[in-house]
């Protein structure tokens, strides 16, 4: 897989889909989510978001109440994260995280994992900097909007052209082999198409799959 730039040409426009209606829709629920499960990591304490890109997720973590720093291996998709926040942020690959062993609470990885080159590499990386556990965002390969987001990106390269879409049970393998046997693993699904009369539940086919892994 070719690495995917984040570069000038997308940066500046990127938080643009959160502002439409679609958007904040799907951001809204994506957020619900992902807290009911980072509920499940303990209290606020400091997180590390690998992949932060302009920092939407990063500052609505830190208005939870975490001590967020922000990683991305984009420059360009980093000045917008330094010009809309005030987060710390580093300039890093996630497969050779610049930071000590245990050196988080929370490693949290949202919207991101798709792009990286070697995913599970980079897990690895996670479970070494996390003390508690990992918080991760993933779009769902089997959600119907993924589907679609892969069509596009056929049709007009685009980010997804390269990207690699998870099921939940892969996502949920990639984890556990990453962080070795007795994880305890919360998941769950969000964002149906609106034309389905669906909100979250057992089902394995919203769009954005949020799952926290910690040692049981
Ligand atoms: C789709 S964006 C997600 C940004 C943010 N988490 C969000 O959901 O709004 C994916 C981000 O991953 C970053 N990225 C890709 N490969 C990376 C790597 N190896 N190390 C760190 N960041 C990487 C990209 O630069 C980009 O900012």
């Amino acid at each position: 897989m070719s690495d995917i730039s984040f570069d000038e040409t997308i940066a500046p426009y990127y938080e643009s889909w959160f502002e439409t209606p679609a958007g904040k829709q799907a951001a809204r629920r994506e957020k619900a989510l992902l807290q009911r499960l980072l509920a499940t990591l303990g209290p606020p304490g400091t997180l590390l978001e690998i992949g932060c890109g302009t920092g939407y997720f990063s500052r609505w973590l830190a208005e939870l109440g975490w001590q967020v720093t922000g990683l991305d291996l984009s420059l360009s998709m980093l000045w917008q994260a330094r010009s809309r926040g005030e987060l710390p942020l580093v300039l890093g690959d996630a497969l050779a995280l610049p930071c000590p062993d245990n050196s988080f609470e929370v490693v949290a990885i949202i919207t991101a994992l798709e792009f990286f080159r070697d995913a599970p590499a980079a897990l690895e990386q996670a479970w070494r900097v996390a003390r508690r556990g990992l918080l991760l965002g993933v779009l769902n390969r089997l959600g119907p909007l993924a589907w679609l987001r892969r069509v596009q990106g056929k049709l007009r390269p685009n980010i997804y052209s390269e990207a690699r879409f998870y099921s939940p049970g892969e996502l949920h393998s990639l984890v556990e082999e990453s962080g070795g046997p007795g994880l305890d693993i919360h998941w769950d699904t969000t964002v149906w198409p609106r034309w389905l009369p669906l909100e979250g539940g057992p089902l394995p086919w919203g769009a954005f799959i949020g799952l926290a892994a910690r040692d049981g």
